[in-house]
This record gives C-alpha cells, sequence and structure tokens, in this order.
C-alpha cells in the first residue's frame, strides 16, 4: 500500500495525555506493580442506586429504540427544569441537545459553529481536548495565558489575543486541571469582553456542582439575554453522579445553533443511549442528596491533598475551589533536576519511574512547570502518594 493507511486529519491528532497516564497506572498494576495513580478524570464511587434501579427498569419497561435525536422530550424537560433551578436559566427543551456525554456535546457545538480558520480562545491551563476538537473542527485553537502565577485569565489577557478572526472563547469553569472557579464579576468580565468582540462563549460546567467553601457557579449563560443568546452551555451527568460510563451530556443553546447541533448529530451518531437517558432522567429529576454527599467526600479529599502537598518543599499550590483536581507548581522543583529532567513531562516519568506514581503533566494542559493530581482516589492512597511525590523530590 502506497497511500498513508491512516488521514492527514487523524495524523495529526494528539493522542489524549490523560487517558493514555490513566493506561499507563493500569498496566503497572496489572504487572503487579504499587501504583498510586493522581490521573483519574472520573469520580471513584458507584453510581448511586436509584440510578442503576432506573437502567433496570427501563431495560424491563422496553426503552430499546432509538428515540428523538437530541433527546427524549422527558430528558430535555428535565434538563430545562435543572438549568432553571441552578442556573436560573430558563430554556425550551427543543434548545437543548443531548448526546454521548459532555464531549460530544462540546464537539457538536464546535462542528456546528465554527468556519474554517475561526480562531478560539482556549484560557489556559485548559482542558486536554478543547485545542484538538477546535482544529478538528476547522478552527484554530489559541492558548490565552493568565497573568504569571494567576490560573484564571482577565479581559486584558484575551484582549492580548483576540484578532477579527476570533469567534468564540472557551470557558470552564470549575476549571480542569486548576480545581478554579470563575466570581460573577469575573464571568461578567468575560462576557462583557465577548458581547464587545461579538464572540460565542462556550461554556464547559461539566464540574459545576461540585464546589466546595464559598464557591458557587456562574453560567455566563445566566447573566442576561445578550449573555445567554451567546452561550454554548455544555454540562452533563457525567463527574456529578458518577456516571462516567454511562455517556449522557447536552447542550443548550440559542434556537438556530440547537436546530443545527441536532441535524449534525442526526448525521453522525442519532440519539445517546435510550437505556443511559432514562438513568440521566433519574439522576436529574430524582434525590439529590446521593450527589450531595459525593460533593462532601470531594471536599474532604481537596483538605486532605491540599494540606499535604502544600507541605512538600518548594512546592506551591493555589487551593482549588471547585472539580477534583489540584494543580501544584513544581518548577522549584524541577530547576532542582540538574538536567535529569528540564519539564512537567519529565518529571511525571521520574515520578512514575522512582516512586510509582502517576500524575499528568501541565503541558499537556497548555501550562508548563505543573503538575495535575486528581483526588478522585481513596483517602490513604492519597496520604501514600504525596509521601511517595514527596520522597522522590528529597532525592534530587
Ligand atoms: C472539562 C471537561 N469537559 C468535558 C469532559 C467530558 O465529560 P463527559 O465524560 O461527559 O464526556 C471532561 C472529562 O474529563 C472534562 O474534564
Amino acid at each position: 500500500m502506497t497511500r498513508a493507511p491512516v488521514g492527514a486529519r487523524v495524523r495529526a491528532l494528539k493522542p489524549s495525555e490523560t487517558l493514555a497516564l490513566s493506561a499507563r497506572a493500569r498496566e503497572l498494576r496489572a504487572a503487579g506493580v504499587k501504583v498510586v495513580s493522581f490521573a483519574a478524570g472520573e469520580p471513584d464511587f458507584d453510581t448511586p442506586a436509584f440510578i442503576q434501579e432506573a437502567a433496570i427498569d427501563a431495560v424491563r419497561a422496553g426503552h430499546h429504540r432509538y428515540t428523538e435525536v437530541g433527546g427524549t422530550a422527558a430528558l430535555r424537560e428535565a434538563i430545562a427544569r435543572k438549568l432553571e433551578r441552578d442556573q436560573g436559566v430558563r430554556y425550551e427543551p427543543k434548545q437543548i441537545v443531548v448526546g454521548n456525554g459532555a464531549k460530544h456535546a462540546i464537539w457538536n457545538a464546535l462542528f456546528t459553529v465554527l468556519e474554517p480558520g475561526d480562531e478560539v480562545l482556549c484560557p489556559a491551563p485548559y482542558w486536554v481536548s478543547f485545542p484538538e476538537m477546535v482544529r478538528l473542527a476547522g478552527g484554530v485553537p489559541v492558548a490565552v495565558a493568565p497573568s504569571p502565577g494567576d490560573y484564571k485569565v482577565a479581559p486584558e489577557d484575551l484582549e492580548r489575543a483576540a484578532t477579527p478572526r476570533t469567534r468564540m472563547i472557551i470557558l470552564n469553569s470549575p476549571n480542569n486541571p486548576s480545581g478554579m472557579v470563575y466570581g460573577p464579576d469575573e464571568v461578567r468580565a468575560i462576557v462583557a469582553f465577548a458581547t464587545q468582540h461579538d464572540l460565542l462563549i462556550l461554556s464547559d460546567e461539566i464540574y459545576e456542582q461540585l464546589v466546595y467553601g464559598e464557591a458557587r457557579h456562574t453560567s455566563p449563560a445566566s447573566l442576561g439575554d445578550d449573555a445567554k443568546a451567546r452561550t454554548i452551555l455544555v454540562n452533563g451527568v457525567s463527574k456529578t453522579w458518577a456516571m462516567t460510563g454511562w455517556r449522557i451530556g447536552y447542550a443548550a443553546a440559542a434556537p438556530e445553533i440547537a436546530k443545527g447541533m441536532e441535524r449534525l448529530q442526526g448525521q453522525m451518531t442519532s440519539n445517546a443511549a435510550s437505556i443511559s437517558q432514562q438513568a440521566a432522567l433519574a439522576a436529574l429529576s430524582g434525590d439529590q442528596a446521593p450527589a450531595e454527599s459525593m460533593r462532601r467526600r470531594f471536599a474532604a479529599r481537596r483538605e486532605r491533598i491540599a494540606e499535604a502537598v502544600s507541605a512538600l518543599p518548594g512546592v506551591r499550590l493555589r487551593a482549588p475551589d471547585g472539580a477534583f483536581y489540584v494543580f501544584p507548581d513544581f518548577s522549584e522543583a524541577i530547576a532542582r533536576a540538574g538536567g535529569r529532567f528540564r519539564d512537567s513531562a519529565g518529571l511525571c516519568d521520574y515520578l512514575i519511574n522512582e516512586a510509582n506514581v502517576v500524575c499528568v503533566p501541565g503541558s499537556a494542559f497548555g501550562m508548563e512547570g505543573h503538575l495535575r493530581l486528581s483526588y478522585a482516589i481513596a483517602d490513604e492512597e492519597i496520604t501514600e502518594g504525596v509521601a511517595r511525590i514527596g520522597a522522590a523530590l528529597a532525592r534530587l
């Protein structure tokens, strides 16, 4: 065969570093190594029992066929009620498109609105998939760094990156990987910037319910009619409800955009799995206590990991307000490595080899010098893993 078996679009695609590192942890474990993996991007809890039951009931009740492309009427109505209850934003059910996870909803959004060459501002640190998805959709991702030492971008940072080709900004709050939550004034400032440049806002709110202490989530869509019209709100049940494997996420948007997303999905995947839709319906309309109980468990782990990581010599941590990640700055440790490694990826390799601890390098998220540690793991593992990191750093 003389032609490349894989086309240029996929050849250019970076594999997901977070998925690759989780796979590495699994391999080491299978080989009998006692690994502590901070690479997980998902809750370690089981899906609550009442949701499991709803899925089993759905199988028995005959939910076996295609549904409407954008999701069943009952699920879209439940999502509309949830958005009104939690975000204070009213959507008609037909403005909501249910897909196979929030990731799919983001794909739908990008493919629906971007023209070739449109620039998309991706504030760093950003979720690994944003730039790759933008590129595949024909857009140009533009990373925007916050001020040094900061983890949230301000309008001045965005202003420097804006050009006449800028079409969209992706806001992800609570943020993966930093755990930062944009406060109401910060979101308002970003909306004002978007309005001034006539941009769309893709608001990835998948960690919306995982906020701690005084922090509260603010959706840009909640800040008035114009803000709502230019926001594509993405959320799902994966993280809040420990339902990553069920693959249900959704986008809510202005009617024309929602219609476009539904048309696209109709030619790509059709509806999300019928049984999973029934399970998501139970999650959104049933007892919210199990979600709150998981949130509290994460809150306690956040305290534990923040305290342990902050005590590591030369490591700086801005305590996060949301999601289930910490994103400490290891620049000093990297500088101390004396050429053994030079960057966050090198530090990650060092920690895997020297301490059997798996983290994700900041470079994957567009911010060197840092590592992402997920605390969606057991308390003892958090303590053990951070102690191992401390011992490995002391040997540098
Ligand atoms: C910021 C962000 N958005 C979206 C997703 C994907 O969510 P889902 O599993 O619902 O596709 C993730 C998962 O890691 C994420 O971290």
